[in-house]
């Protein structure tokens, strides 16, 4: 499985240390999250941020957007330094338009859904997906427990896939573990998504390879 760790759970007084590590680990990508206090009931980091962390990255940034009005800042994650710009479902309502922005960007698009939107609503849109990001807690926090019914939406999103003939990864965010993580892997997760499981470890490095393992 491809591992994105979120830097949520990272040591901010030490970012770039956590960054360089991230580097010489196995992570595919590094997942960044931003929360607006709006759409989750939490506030998080900035363009500034990810600028700066694009900088000294060597993995694609994937950028997970908890905002209202996603569609507003395409240019701005772009110039950030994201490769995959991550836009929640339940705020897009022209969500072809949104995802015809951020490929023409450059970047790669992925559409996320709460733990309680269907994947149905995916259905004409999934073809034009790079990736599509099932929440497996409600956003705004690290550190969750994982919601089981998230396995149910994995297979149908995967059935959605092969139908569609889309080329859409699958990837999974919040209350990932070493339990979990087989779990979502044997569903049809392509792309696991952990921060306190991997940051919390006591060697971050050594988990995130045995999360790239399953
Ligand atoms: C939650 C964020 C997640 C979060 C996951 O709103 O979108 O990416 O960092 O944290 P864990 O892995 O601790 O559930
Ligand atoms: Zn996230």
């Amino acid at each position: 499985m491809l591992v994105s760790p979120s830097i949520l759970s990272a040591d901010f007084a030490n970012l770039g240390r956590d960054i360089e590590m991230l580097n010489r680990s196995e992570a595919s990508m590094i997942h960044v999250d931003v929360m607006d206090g709006v759409f989750v009931p939490n506030i998080s980091i900035g363009f500034p941020v990810i600028e700066a962390v694009a900088k000294i990255a060597r993995k694609p940034l994937d950028v997970h957007l908890m905002i209202v009005e996603p569609q507003k800042y395409v240019g701005q994650v772009r110039d950030a330094g994201a490769e995959w710009m991550n836009v929640h479902l339940e705020v897009s309502p022209h969500l072809d338009r949104t995802v015809q922005a951020i490929k023409q960007a450059g970047m790669k698009a992925a559409v996320t859904l709460n733990p309680a939107t269907p994947v149905a609503l995916l259905k004409d849109i999934v073809a034009e997906l790079d990736m599509v990001l099932l929440m497996s807690v409600n956003p705004g926090f690290g550190g969750q427990k994982f919601i089981g019914n998230v396995l149910n939406k994995i297979r149908e999103l995967k059935s959605l896939i092969t139908e569609t003939g889309s080329h859409a990864l699958i990837e999974v965010d919040g209350g990932i573990n070493a339990t979990t993580a087989v779990q979502v892997a044997e569903a049809g997760c392509d792309v696991a998504v952990a921060g306190s499981y991997v940051f919390g470890s006591p060697d971050p490095e050594a988990t995130i390879a045995s999360l790239a393992a399953i």
